[in-house]
């Protein structure tokens, strides 16, 4: 075979492979969530990756984009049209229509999913990324649209964002089908001023004001003065509980077609990184796709790959540790299973241990435990094994200590 008859190493396009590193960061996202949602009694759920395409596209759901020109999907061997999952909203919904007698409400349901879309790979737009599903069914309160906004918050806070960092803006589908409704537009027409106000920040104003004017709407209804009530009152809320950046955007409409009240989203305010770090809002009549009664939920999406860019253009990605505390390198082959007798006895002690076998140069080797940055070192010797005393290396500082093999264990598990 040619050099140029070989595999391509890169990933398919659009997705990303996760090297121990990039794992890690993902582990350390679902971590730090897990402990925010957790606390406010969301429980974890989770559903296979494949779906019956027509769940994306039924009455309620028809994001024209996301099914006509983002979803993946095939045809089995026994000719059902599947789908990748895009989003997780439909399939929760799903399972919540599914066991509605059995589940008590209020529900609180959180996920972390990949979800699949045919974008256009760009900054903070991929074709797999993990998203992060919060959801709360069986509420038509107020209360349970701001404890939905405020998770989002909380999220924010506990990977070290300030407030100046991202901006809640909050918008409202029941106001604009208010207006839409006053100035009886047709259902193409209220489609229309749906997608006007979705493109507002990417459209000219002037393109905004002659869409608007070819609806006949007033635009000052659309000014963010003209806040509806709820609106204002939560925001309130917000504000007596310290909670400074949350704002009503009338522009606030999401893709969505099964949102029916408050929808939000929290931007990024950073320069580059001009994306929506969560998007959510609240979905009334979703169960009745599968049900004769409706139930109401609200929650959100939040995915991995806007976040990263957040955190990433702050500083507040945690270095790297691998779990592996201890590496040993051995002065020559034959001695990697008394290496291995060594880290046996380390682990039976919970030290996290791997070995090297010997079949390059100690130097070699000692490259090896920092390319994974594992923080300590020992070698194995003739020497070492005799006196039973072993020199452990920080890897890090390079400071050196001398500790007898049978007190080793203990002397891992007080560094932590
Ligand atoms: P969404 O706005 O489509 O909402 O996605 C939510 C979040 O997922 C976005 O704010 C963004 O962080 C991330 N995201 C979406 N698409 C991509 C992509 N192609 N590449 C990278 N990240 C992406 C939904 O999916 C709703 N189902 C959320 C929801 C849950 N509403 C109620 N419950």
């Amino acid at each position: 075979m040619s050099k140029k008859d070989k595999l391509s190493v890169e990933p398919y396009k659009g997705v990303r492979d996760f090297y121990p590193e990039d794992q890690a960061f993902l582990q350390y996202l679902f971590t730090t969530i897990r402990g925010v949602v957790e606390k406010v009694g969301y429980v974890e759920y989770h559903a296979s990756i494949l779906e019956p395409a027509e769940l994306y596209k039924a009455k309620g759901s028809d994001n024209e984009e996301i099914i006509n020109e983002q979803s993946y999907t095939f045809i089995d061997r026994g000719g059902r049209e599947v789908a990748l999952r895009p989003e997780m909203t439909p399939t929760v919904a799903r399972m919540v229509a599914a066991r509605r007698r059995e589940l008590g409400f209020p529900l609180r349901l959180y996920s972390i999913p990949n979800v699949f879309r045919y974008e256009r790979p760009q900054r903070g737009r991929l074709r797999e990324h993990w998203q992060l599903n919060v959801d709360l069914f069986g509420s038509r309160s107020l209360a349970a649209d701001a404890e939905v906004i405020g998770v989002a918050y909380g999220i924010m806070s506990a990977f070290g964002a300030r407030e100046s960092d991202f901006e809640i803006r909050v918008g409202s589908r029941e106001a604009i089908n208010a207006i839409a409704t006053e100035h009886n537009l047709n259902e193409t027409q209220t489609k229309e001023l749906f997608g006007l106000l979705d493109r507002r920040a990417k459209i000219s104003e002037v393109d905004f004001d002659a869409g608007l004017a070819k609806l006949g709407v007033n635009k000052s209804l659309l000014s963010p003065k003209n806040i509806p009530a709820e609106i204002e009152k939560m925001i309130a809320d917000f504000r007596d509980a310290g909670i400074k950046n949350v704002v009503y955007d009338p522009s606030i409409v999401r893709g969505f077609a099964y949102y029916t009240g408050i929808v939000f989203e929290v931007f990024d305010t950073h320069k580059d990184n001009n994306r929506a770090l969560f998007g959510g809002g609240r979905y009334d009549n979703l169960t009745a796709l599968f049900d004769d009664e409706a139930l109401p939920g609200v929650g959100f999406g939040m995915g991995d790959v806007t976040i990263r860019d957040f955190l990433t253009v702050r500083g507040l990605i945690p270095p790297y540790t691998p779990p592996t505390a201890v590496y040993i390198a051995v002065t020559k082959p034959e001695l990697a299973l008394e290496a291995q007798t060594l880290a046996g006895e380390l682990r039976r002690g919970g030290v996290s241990v791997a070995i090297d076998f010997g079949e390059r140069k100690l130097g070699d080797q000692i490259k090896t435990a920092g390319k994974h940055k594992i923080p300590y070192l020992l070698v194995v010797g003739d020497d070492e094994l005799a006196e039973a005393k072993f020199v452990v290396r920080n890897l890090a500082s390079g400071a050196e200590e001398s500790i007898e093999r049978a007190v080793l264990p203990e002397y891992f598990a007080e560094l932590g």
